[in-house]
């Protein structure tokens, strides 16, 4: 078991083992709240119905239980449960418990951080992506009609339990989600290898990738700073995932954000071309696709429309080698004419 102490504006540990669905009592001591909702999604709940009917030690356990997929990630779900949470009076010293991938992550998140102005939160991530993004940084949202993540907290959990055991009922497609952010954290931080890269996702590569995402969010709790890092990727990664509609996979246009990175920091900052190609190896072993599929132009005029953009300018993370991010402001033109250039191989 690996335990990882994460000091936010409120300490938890974040708890990592093969429990096989079989948590200590000690792990979630549900006895301190009288009563406890756990929300869970279709899939989720179809799969694990007994580790979840386990936890009620009393029988004020209460479920909730959404339609699988980021479309129930919305503020009818939100207002919902809330509600539910209300009728059944819920009270301050209650708790829920966050049983399910990303999506039940930030929802439920949000429930608890926002229900009688916040309750006790407790995550059980279980998807690769939640085990390795989710579980550490406190940010909770739904998603409005004008676009994802547009409402949200930052909330700390009490505490995150992960069982690997999880993973093996997760279709590839999901692994390989998740993999577009260990990736990410290979680039920034040097406690993961590349050749950890090739590896199957166990316990040592979750608290290592979760090392380094604590160690960037504790200097930087609330995204004024440092935590700009994490977007590694993800300014290419997101531009992409908008103009396919959100048909694309996050995890696999992160892969195709890193790539235009690694790109951007051949031409910029002469990245070590062996650095590059054993990345890319890694990348392409892994059976992830690193092409971006749309026009350059279209891609960069996706990024300048925005939010994050800053005027004329976007703050774009590069790397002067692994491990070496820096993020530099481009124009428009700028950030075109890297992307066009001829790298490596
Ligand atoms: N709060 C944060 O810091 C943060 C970070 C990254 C992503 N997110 C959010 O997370 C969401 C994406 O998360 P996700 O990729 O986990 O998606 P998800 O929650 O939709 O899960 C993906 C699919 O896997 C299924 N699933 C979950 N666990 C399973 C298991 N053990 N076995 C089989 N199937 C399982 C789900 O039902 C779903 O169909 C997005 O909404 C994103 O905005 C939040």
């Amino acid at each position: 078991m690996l335990k990882l102490r994460v000091k936010a504006s409120r300490e938890y540990d974040i708890i990592i083992s093969r429990f096989n669905g079989s948590f200590p009592e000690c792990i979630f001591n549900l006895k301190n709240f009288k009563k406890t909702a756990v929300i869970t999604d279709t899939e989720v709940y179809g799969r694990y119905k007994n580790v979840i009917d386990s936890l009620s030690v009393t029988n004020s356990i209460y479920k909730y239980v959404i339609e699988s997929g980021e479309k129930s990630k919305n503020g009818e779900n939100y207002l919902k449960i809330i509600n539910r949470l209300a009728e059944n009076g819920f009270q301050r010293h209650d708790a829920v418990i966050a049983f399910g991938g990303g999506v039940v992550g930030d929802l439920a998140g949000f429930v608890a951080s926002t229900y009688m102005r916040g309750i006790t939160l407790i995550s059980v991530p279980t998807t690769l992506l939640s085990m390795v993004d989710s579980s550490v940084g406190g940010k909770t949202a739904i998603d409005l009609p004008s676009g994802k993540n547009l409402c949200g907290t930052f909330y700390q959990p009490a505490a995150v339990i992960i069982d690997t055991a999880f993973l093996d009922t997760l279709p590839e497609k999901e692994i390989m989600n998740g993999y577009g952010e260990i990736i990410k954290y290979a680039l920034l931080d040097k406690r993961i290898s590349v050749e950890m890269l090739s590896e199957s996702a166990d316990e040592q590569l979750i608290y290592n990738s979760l090392c380094i995402k604590r160690d960037i969010v504790e200097e930087d709790e609330y995204e004024s700073g440092k935590r700009a890092l994490l977007n590694l990727g993800h300014t290419v990664g997101h531009a992409v995932e908008k103009l396919s509609g959100y048909t694309l996979s996050h995890g696999e246009c992160v892969v195709k954000g890193l790539k235009a990175a690694l790109d951007i920091s051949a031409n910029l900052f002469n990245l070590d071309s062996g650095v590059y190609n054993k990345i890319l190896s890694v990348i392409n072993s892994r059976g992830h696709n690193t092409s971006l599929i749309y026009p350059t132009e279209e891609i960069v005029k996706c990024i300048f429309s925005d939010k994050k953009s800053d005027g004329d300018k976007v703050r774009f993370v590069a790397l002067k080698n692994i491990a070496e991010p820096e993020i530099v402001s481009l124009k428009i033109n700028e950030l075109n004419s890297l992307l066009i250039a001829k790298s490596y191989n």
